[in-house]
């Protein structure tokens, strides 16, 4: 049941956490953070991201939350009701506009994912299977219509889940794909390190070449961070004002940012070992998912079903993720318009299928349409991971830093008193969101632009 007062709300805290984590969980950790670790060599960047994450991103996520639940509603009234300040409603509709860019090209790798499901299905990567698969899938994603009509049907499938609602719909789906999709991963990562030569590809991932890091390096582990989170586009705030006022924000901070990132850990141990045990190139980049691992299954034993296994659990990873994005928009929607969900969500679909399929053309008969060197759909990419998403996690740590104050965030970690919370812990946590995130964003962004 819902909280008397919250219009709509998870039931459960366990609910609240499944859903943040499929939000977390998604092509960040399986397409993107394997190759990042394969072009910025290794172990030495995973540690650099783990720091990152737990010292900067997890306090960040937990000021999202604190923002959520004590603002309530969508984020744009969440910022103005934390802060008492209308203008600081502007940070909750460029929350808005963030997620509306990154799935305008989500949709279209979506679609992508469910295409190879059903090729895996159909057997098409099978052991022994002659398929060039760069070929495949250049011709693939270059076509004009069929990858629109999968990113549309990607869509269908995400409005479904938002339709339903939070709980019907947002939090059964999620209680039901998040376990499942640990049980993939693990599964997958069992067959990828048991092959024969897969521990060249162990010892890359857990032996720290710290040479080999660049301070390039250092930038994409926070934006890694900041992406696989889910930072900075307004998500934790819309699913904070959908948590229970009894649930422990640090403790699902900390229970979401560790699911994460042990996620994007077994994702790389699911790849890396099969990469270089078929001797291919790790710095491959975004091609790896769609092109090198189906050239690999069909050189390994149990290569067909690991293959269905694989996209199953990426499509898994790629909607929950979708869901998130989408209701951050419909929620900002209904309260600006006070349509319904239903009216609301599916005007958000139409949109998108109009920009998923500018995205999905610019791959192929737009792609010599340019934006500052970038096609439409890379510039969407690189837009709102690097800019968008960082200046939202600036602002929310700026609304929490210097506006709400420490009292007024120690009043909602602990729920007004009744939940216990290590003060130096909470001291720590408030510190890093007042003075050091702020820095290190700023400082981040500055070293981008010179
Ligand atoms: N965290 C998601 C991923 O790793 C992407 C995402 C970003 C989802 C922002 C929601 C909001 O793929």
């Amino acid at each position: 049941m819902t909280e008397p007062g919250r219009k709509e709300g998870f039931s459960s805290n366990f609910g609240m956490v499944a859903a943040a984590v499929g939000s977390a969980i998604g092509l960040g950790n399986l397409w993107r953070f394997p190759y990042l670790v394969g072009q910025n060599g290794g172990a030495a960047f995973i540690i650099v991201y783990l720091i990152i994450t737990l010292v900067i991103s997890t306090p960040i996520l937990l000021a999202e939350s604190v923002i959520g639940r004590r603002g309530g509603g969508a984020p744009a009234e969440a910022y103005r009701n934390v802060t008492g300040r209308k203008a600081w409603g502007a940070a909750g509709i460029m929350g808005m506009i963030t997620c509306f860019m990154i799935m305008s090209f989500y949709v279209v790798v979506g679609g992508w994912t469910i295409k190879y499901l059903l090729l895996s299905c159909v057997m098409q990567f099978h052991r022994g299977a002659q398929i060039d698969s760069g070929a495949l899938f250049t011709g693939f994603m270059t076509d004009s219509t069929a990858p629109i009509a999968y990113s549309i049907l990607f869509i269908l499938l995400t409005i479904i889940i938002i339709i339903l609602g939070v709980q019907k719909g947002i939090e059964k789906t999620s209680k039901l794909m998040m376990p499942m999709l640990f049980v993939l991963i693990i599964l997958i990562g069992i067959r990828s390190v048991t092959l024969p030569g897969a521990k060249v590809g162990i010892a890359y991932l857990f032996n720290p070449d710290f040479s080999s890091l660049t301070f390039k390096s250092i930038l994409e582990a926070l934006g890694q961070s900041f992406f696989s989170l889910s930072l900075g586009a307004c998500m934790m705030i819309t699913y904070g004002a959908y948590t229970p006022k009894s649930s422990n924000l640090t403790k699902n901070a900390a229970v979401i940012s560790v699911s994460d990132t042990f996620f994007a850990v077994m994702a790389g141990c699911a790849i890396m070992p099969a990469v270089f045990a078929f001797g291919v190139n790790p710095t491959q980049g975004a091609g790896l998912v769609f092109v090198t691992l189906p050239q690999i299954f069909t050189q390994m034993p149990l290569g067909g079903v690991c293959s269905a296994l694989f996209f199953f659990a990426l499509f898994l990873a790629a909607v929950s993720s979708a869901v998130s994005l989408f209701e951050v928009i419909t929620s900002s929607l209904m309260s600006i318009t006070g349509k319904s969900r239903r009216t609301s969500a599916i005007i958000v679909a139409l949109v998108l299928t109009a920009t998923g399929s500018v995205c999905s053309l610019s791959q192929g008969v737009l792609r010599g349409v340019t934006i500052a060197g970038m096609n439409i759909f890379d510039q969407f990419d690189y837009l709102s991971s690097n800019f968008l998403m960082t200046t939202g996690g600036l602002l929310t740590v700026v609304c929490i830093g210097w506006c709400v104050g420490k009292e007024a965030f120690l009043d909602e970690i602990t729920a007004g008193g009744t939940i216990r919370v290590n003060r130096t812990l909470a001291s720590i946590l408030f510190f890093i969101i007042k003075y050091v995130a702020p820095v290190v964003i700023v400082g981040t962004a500055i070293s981008i632009i010179f």
